[in-house]
């Protein structure tokens, strides 16, 4: 892993080390925290569900496990800050780290659906947004506070969203949130709330610092230090590509070598098509893409382009089911906080 920050703890693989399968091996699966891992026992745990609720509920673990139906599904998770290091080229974001394109990553996940918990405590009138709030402190935060963000009501209510207590069949681990996390396919992967202790059904978006401050998209000339509710906040995950192998400089024969990447579109978008150029875009080859194992994750993707003596650089670009394309250059989509680069992806490779 390649560790951002020890305290908090910030790491992402190698690219290569998502290349090869859609589910990603728990030990490749980036770690994004703003606090430090809270340390939480499993048997005295409870998440409160409260607010804009008919009845509000304390559930142990067992009670989740209990009295609802379990439910899996198969989610890729992206961090809005992933690919962040294409902006860091263009301009110096201070205090973001540099986040290569490895802030992504799928897994297998495993819980009760969020619905059937709101179903439990029922809603009550005025009821618009669902937020959570996890049981971690981040001094990173003004003033600091407990992680937490919210989702639109209709969301939340969709059967795909979760609270977890298994990734690849595995119980969670203390750094991906145990003992429960909320996983919301589709969106930034800040609002997959790790440590859950906290439901709160609210008749507005969530004020957590990490909703109303961050995790929004400013325009390139504001301040780096948001006020409340400045910017737009991000939810929905752009569309999205970048190349997993071979490495980013690595010298080949010069002839035909074989890329291959991931492709991503969060909502209930999905990657219909990835081009690929290796003459600075002048032509482009459609890449051969891979199976989607569910409407809420990657795709993989490889092409074989032709490398001749000296450096070329290749570039892939992704289109989604709603015809977006990634835009060219990171320069047009710099943001003071670093967010979401989805820039075409570029790969140099020296042929010899
Ligand atoms: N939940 C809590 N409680 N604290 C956090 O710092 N980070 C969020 C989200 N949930 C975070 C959190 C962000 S920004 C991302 S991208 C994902 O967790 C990362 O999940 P992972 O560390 O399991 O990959």
């Amino acid at each position: 892993m390649t560790v951002h920050s020890d305290q908090p703890y910030n790491a992402e693989p190698p690219p290569s080390a998502l290349a090869g399968s859609d589910l990603t091996p728990t030990d490749a699966f980036y770690c994004r925290n703003h606090g430090p891992v809270p340390d939480l026992d499993p048997g005295s745990w409870r998440l409160r569900v409260d607010g804009r609720v008919a009845t509000p509920l304390t559930l142990s673990l067992d009670d989740l496990r209990g009295r609802l139906p379990e439910a899996t599904e198969t989610a890729t998770l992206q961090c809005a800050g992933n690919r962040r290091a294409g902006l860091t080229a263009v301009r110096d974001i201070p205090g973001e780290a540099p986040w290569g394109p490895a802030a992504t990553a799928t897994a297998t996940w495993t819980g009760v659906r969020l619905t059937d918990v709101l179903d439990a405590a029922g809603l009550a009138d005025g009821a618009t947004d669902v937020e959570f709030v996890g049981a971690d402190v981040s001094d990173a935060a003004d003033p600091p506070q407990e992680f937490g963000g919210s989702v639109p009501l209709r969301k939340a209510r969709m059967p795909e969203v979760l609270l977890a207590w298994a990734m690849n069949d595995e119980p969670l681990s203390p750094v991906h949130g145990a003992p429960l996390r909320v996983v919301v396919p589709g969106y930034i992967g800040a609002r997959s709330v790790k440590w859950l202790q906290r439901i709160e059904v609210r008749d507005r978006p969530s004020a957590n610092f990490f909703q109303a401050s961050t995790y929004r998209l400013l325009p390139p000339d504001a301040p780096v230090t948001a006020t409340p509710g400045e910017g737009v906040e991000l939810g929905l995950v752009a569309v999205n590509s970048d190349f997993l192998r071979p490495d980013d400089g690595s010298s080949h024969p010069a002839g035909p070598v074989t890329v291959a990447g991931y492709a991503f579109a969060g909502g209930d978008r999905t990657v219909v098509r990835v081009d690929v150029s290796s003459d600075g875009g002048a032509t482009w080859a459609q890449a051969d893409l891979g199976t989607q194992a569910s409407p809420w994750a990657w795709r993989h993707w490889s092409a074989t382009v032709d490398v001749p003596r000296g450096t070329t650089e290749v570039l892939a670009r992704a289109w989604d089911s709603s015809a977006a394309l990634q835009p060219e250059r990171p320069e047009q989509v710099w943001n003071p906080k670093g967010y979401v680069n989805n820039s075409w992806a570029r790969l140099r490779l020296r042929g010899v």
